[in-house]
């Protein structure tokens, strides 16, 4: 059974629906039983079960479900108690792609190897969409000196609410600032550094600029290399807003402005627009000292439906015990084979 921690969500809905398409049980957990009866219905669910509560971490040590998929976001709080719910035995993933929650993640490793757990942070297209492009160039290779990775997701919005998970993502990259490797060592840099514009293998282009995103651990677990810079295409890379952006980061350090922001943001009625490219595209290009240089892509679809394929895909071959116990991004824990079988597709120019 994989419990569908939020699946009412945009996410949740999704992963749910897809771990069906895999052969799974799915298990839809929410705060309220009628929404969670009415997600099940629209996904022609309606025989699975349902399980309404607010400790959702509770439950899961209760019951003891095989598989916990935890898309209710807010990550840095929420990821640690619900996975260490999971121990003795079950596997936990989340769709984390920061650095305060995907290293707290991480640092449960030997609680997970001794209780005989697999946890898995970063179940998403901008870690796993890059990460495997990463592992695979550096296969059979000595460790690199440099790796810089791209994550340009290409996503289409529903409409309807932000909502306030997605909005603790922002507001929380926000106020991170940006980082990169140097030397070994994760260091501060500018948010939104490093911008550049990439020529896609499809003839399209996509804009790119650093970011405190999971991506950036994910390469640098991958690669072992002591130089590493990430970039996103959901960063601003206009001048004018890229200078404001430390500004508006020391504001949001504020508590109380923090809490208002997160709120309006959340509220923000957002208009159905289609993605904006055919492809979402995980790039990377890793440098050794001999002077040999590789790159590589991940070509995938819709960024969101990536994400949800990639996480029920991760929770489906957890649930069939091919995990290994420990805390892993997705392709550590499971090869990056597990991305093309999420429906992305790798290869080198
Ligand atoms: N890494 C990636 O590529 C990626 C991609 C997409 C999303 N994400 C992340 O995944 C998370 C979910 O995104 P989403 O777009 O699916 O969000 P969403 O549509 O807002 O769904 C979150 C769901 O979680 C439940 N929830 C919210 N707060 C809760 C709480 N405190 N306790 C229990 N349940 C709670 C809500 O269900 P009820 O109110 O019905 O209980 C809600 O339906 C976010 O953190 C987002 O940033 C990551």
């Amino acid at each position: 059974m994989i419990w569908i921690l939020g699946a009412t969500g945009r996410t949740g809905r999704e992963i749910a629906a897809q771990v069906a398409a895999r052969g799974g049980t799915p298990v839809l957990v929410g705060r309220n039983a009628e929404r969670l009866h009415k997600t099940a219905a629209e996904l022609g669910l309606a025989d699975v079960e349902v399980i309404e509560t607010d400790q959702p971490a509770a439950e899961i040590a209760r019951r003891r479900p095989a598989v916990v998929v935890n898309t209710i976001g807010g990550y840095a709080e929420t990821a640690v108690p619900i996975a260490r719910a999971c121990l003795l035995g079950g596997h936990y993933v989340d769709l984390a792609n920061d650095l305060v929650a995907m290293p707290r993640l991480l640092t449960l490793h030997d609680e997970a190897v001794a209780g005989g757990s697999t946890f898995v942070t970063g179940a998403g297209f901008g870690v796993l969409g890059t990460e495997a492009v990463v592992a695979a160039l550096c296969a059979d290779r000595p460790t690199p000196t440099h790796v810089r990775v791209d994550s340009m997701a290409s996503v289409a919005i529903d409409g309807g609410q932000l909502g306030e998970a997605l909005a603790q993502s922002i507001v929380s990259g926000l106020t991170t600032g940006g980082r990169r490797y140097e030397n070994g060592r994760m260091v501060p840099t500018r948010l939104a550094a490093d911008p550049r514009e990439h020529a896609l293998p499809d003839g399209q282009t996509a804009k790119s600029a650093g970011g405190p995103t999971g991506e950036l651990l994910a390469a640098h677990l991958a690669s072992g290399a002591p130089d590493v810079v990430a970039t996103s295409g959901l960063m601003p890379t206009a001048p004018v807003v890229r200078a404001l952006l430390p500004l508006a980061g020391a504001l949001l350090k504020i508590p109380v402005l923090r809490r208002f922001a997160v709120r309006r943001m959340a509220a923000i009625e957002l208009k159905p627009t289609p993605r904006p490219r055919e492809h979402s595209w995980g790039h990377a290009v890793v440098t050794w000292a001999d002077g040999t240089v590789r790159e590589g892509w991940l070509r995938a679809g819709e960024a969101m439906e990536f994400t949800s394929s990639a996480a029920a895909e991760v929770a489906v071959r957890l649930d069939r015990g091919e995990g290994r116990p420990g805390a892993y991004t997705p392709a550590r824990a499971l090869g990056p084979e597990v991305a093309e079988a999420a429906g992305g597709t790798t290869y080198q120019p």
